[in-house]
């Protein structure tokens, strides 16, 4: 019996793993630009730095967590997202005593839930993430949610539509929090088991209940804009205000609870409108999370940062008929007839390749008609042609295939040929 991968995974393979790159290529250019710096933590952490991270009443620790007992009895985690884990090692790390701050991260890596797999649901997947540290300037809101947009905007997606809410600081929160306890108190009973623990825990969970959504009451909640105090209030106008002087539109949605529990004051998710989504509309989401690091261990710091699939974008891209501008070409296939020059051309394609060249040559003894058509498959600009004739008068015949045209080189003078027409 053969084995299968598991559920909700995937392999990437030759001429799907190219976008990959791209794309990945894309994040680290624009993290550049911005100045983010690239962290690479570990896939799987003490479980407890989720449960604490992240949140023990959310999903994503209650149910989606791949957790195991290692050989020394320690529980750990495959890393459902990256930003417990970052600000672990900002931490640990003690990045915060950098004179360069605020410390400003992304990261590109897999992330697992076991969540039910469906398109663009996955069980493992890749996150592009970033996390601005130490800073609580709504600029650097601004900022994060601006280079998520451009990231999208640069590998040429329509239709997004950036959502903005602001869940307040500490004091807005806990008015709002005795606000839906009062609301769904009195008939909690209607509600399923998750919800009624919820109530007490973290009533704001309620809001993003699958089960529930439909009920009556969930439309009339109190909403968190309703209970910012002063300076949450001012806090989220600059946000808004920094966007629209950077003509980034968005709406403002006052359901918008995220599902990890961190958040406060900005949050945010890039949705995107059109048929062939399914389910499926939100490309990411991220937002502000003051109060995390010192849960984590560290000194009071505030931070801010957004994460987005990998697996969504491409989704996003095929839906909307976008195909990216792949370097996927050869610059030379090395053509070779005969024992003598298959032995040349091998180590001509050596030094054609220190010299910077992508080339290949043939290793399965095809005939000459094979070997072009090989070269054609592999879209080579050029060919270079050896033969018995060409090793005797020490020339190498190249051909360009687009033009068709071709031209006789001296052998010692074709790695410098080459390295001109490329
Ligand atoms: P999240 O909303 O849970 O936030 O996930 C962020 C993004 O990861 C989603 O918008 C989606 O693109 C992608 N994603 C999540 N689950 C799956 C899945 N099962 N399959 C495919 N894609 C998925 C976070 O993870 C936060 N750490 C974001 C953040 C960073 N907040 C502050 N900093």
């Amino acid at each position: 019996m053969s084995i299968n991968i598991p559920r909700g995974t995937q392999d990437i393979l030759p001429g799907q793993v190219e976008l990959w790159q791209f794309i990945e290529k894309k994040a680290q250019d624009i993290c550049r630009r911005y100045n983010y710096h690239e962290i690479r933590t570990p896939i799987f952490e003490h479980t407890e730095l989720f449960a604490r991270g992240v949140g023990d009443t959310t999903d994503i620790v209650q149910k989606e967590m791949y957790t195991f007992e290692d050989r020394g009895g320690r529980s750990l985690t495959l890393r459902p997202e990256g930003t417990a884990s970052t600000v672990r090692a900002y931490v640990q790390n003690k990045l915060f005593g950098s004179p360069n701050q605020p410390t400003k991260l992304y990261y590109i890596g897999p992330m697992f839930r076991y969540e039910r797999p469906q398109s663009g649901r996955m069980r493992q997947f890749v996150q592009f993430g970033v996390e601005a540290l130490g800073s609580n300037d709504p600029a650097i809101d601004a900022e994060v949610i601006a280079l998520a947009m451009e990231f999208y905007r640069e590998l040429g997606l329509k239709n997004l539509k950036l959502v903005i809410n602001s869940l307040g600081d500490k004091a807005s929160r806990q008015a709002h929090k005795d606000a839906l306890i009062a609301h769904f108190q009195p008939k909690i009973e209607e509600f399923c088991g998750d919800c009624q623990t919820r109530l007490e825990k973290n009533p704001l969970r309620i809001l993003d209940c699958k089960k529930d959504h439909d009920h009556e009451l969930m439309s009339s909640a109190p909403s968190i804009l309703d209970y910012l105090n002063v300076e949450s209030e001012a806090y989220f106008n600059k946000v808004k205000q920094y966007l629209s002087d950077m003509n980034i539109s968005f709406d403002v949605d006052a359901n918008l609870v995220r599902g990890l529990d961190y958040y406060n004051n900005t949050a945010f998710e890039i949705m995107i409108d059109g048929e062939g989504f399914g389910a499926i509309t939100t490309l990411s989401g991220g937002g502000r999370y003051n109060g995390l690091v010192e849960e984590i261990g560290g000194p009071e710091t505030p931070g801010i940062g957004f994460a987005l699939s990998i697996e969504r974008l491409l989704m996003a891209l095929q839906v909307q008929n976008i195909s990216l501008s792949l370097d996927e070409e050869l610059d030379c296939y090395v053509v070779a007839i005969g024992e003598e020059a298959k032995d040349k051309a091998a180590n001509l394609l050596f030094k054609l390749r220190q010299a910077g060249i992508t080339a290949d040559k043939d290793y399965l003894d095809k005939k000459i008609k094979a070997q072009f058509k090989a070269a054609d498959r592999l879209k080579a600009k050029y060919t270079a042609v050896l033969g018995e004739d060409e090793l005797a008068s020490n020339k190498i015949i190249v051909k360009e295939m687009e033009t068709g045209s071709q031209e006789e080189v001296a052998l010692d003078q074709f790695i410098v040929y080459m390295k001109d027409k490329i």
